[in-house]
C-alpha cells in the first residue's frame, strides 16, 4: 500500500544558483506539506551510503563528488500518493528530457547537476527519511 510520504533533497547546483526557495514554494504549491526540513552538507561517506545502490555504476563517483560540492536541503514532504506525484513534478533523472513545467526542466543543467532527488519508492522513502531525521525532528 501507498505511503503519504516521500523524501527530497534540493541538490548543490539549485542552492548555489538560489533557487533553493523557489523550489520549496513549488513543493508546497503542488500541495505537499514539509514535515521535516534540515540546511546540511554530506560528507564523502554520507552521500556515498546514501546512494550505496549506485556504488557499482560509472557515474558514482561523479555523482558523490556533485552531492558534497556544496550545501543541500532535505525533506520530508507529505501527500496522498506523495512517492510517484513527487516523482511526476521533479520531471526526467535528465533534465533534457524532463516535460515543461516540472522542476528539473525549469531549474536543472544537466543529467548530473539536475537539482533536486526524490524517492523512488514508499520503501526508500522511508529509509532516506530516517538516514536525515530523528523522530522528533518531524511534525
Ligand atoms: P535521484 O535519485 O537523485 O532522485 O535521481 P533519479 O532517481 O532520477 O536517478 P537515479 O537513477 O537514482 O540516479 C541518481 C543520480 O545519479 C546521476 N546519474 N547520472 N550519467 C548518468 O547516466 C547518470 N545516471 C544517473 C543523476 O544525477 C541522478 O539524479
Ligand atoms: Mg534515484
Amino acid at each position: 500500500m501507498a505511503t503519504n510520504r516521500t523524501f527530497t533533497m534540493i541538490k548543490p547546483d539549485a542552492v548555489a544558483n538560489g533557487h533553493a526557495g523557489k523550489i520549496l514554494d513549488h513543493f508546497i504549491q503542488a500541495g505537499f506539506k514539509v514535515v521535516a526540513l534540515k540546511y546540511t552538507n554530506l560528507s564523502t561517506e554520507m552521500a556515498g551510503n546514501f546512494y550505496g545502490i549506485h556504488r557499482e555504476r560509472p557515474f558514482f563517483g561523479d555523482l558523490v563528488s556533485f552531492m558534497t560540492s556544496g550545501p543541500i536541503y532535505a525533506a520530508i514532504l507529505e501527500k496522498d500518493n506523495a512517492v510517484e506525484d513527487f516523482r511526476k513534478i521533479i520531471g526526467a533523472t535528465d533534465p533534457q528530457k524532463a516535460e515543461p513545467g516540472t522542476i528539473r526542466n525549469l531549474y536543472a543543467k544537466s543529467i548530473d547537476a539536475n537539482a533536486v532527488h526524490g524517492s523512488d519508492s514508499d520503501e526508500n522513502a522511508d529509509i532516506e527519511g530516517n538516514f536525515f531525521f530523528s523522530q522528533f525532528e518531524r511534525f
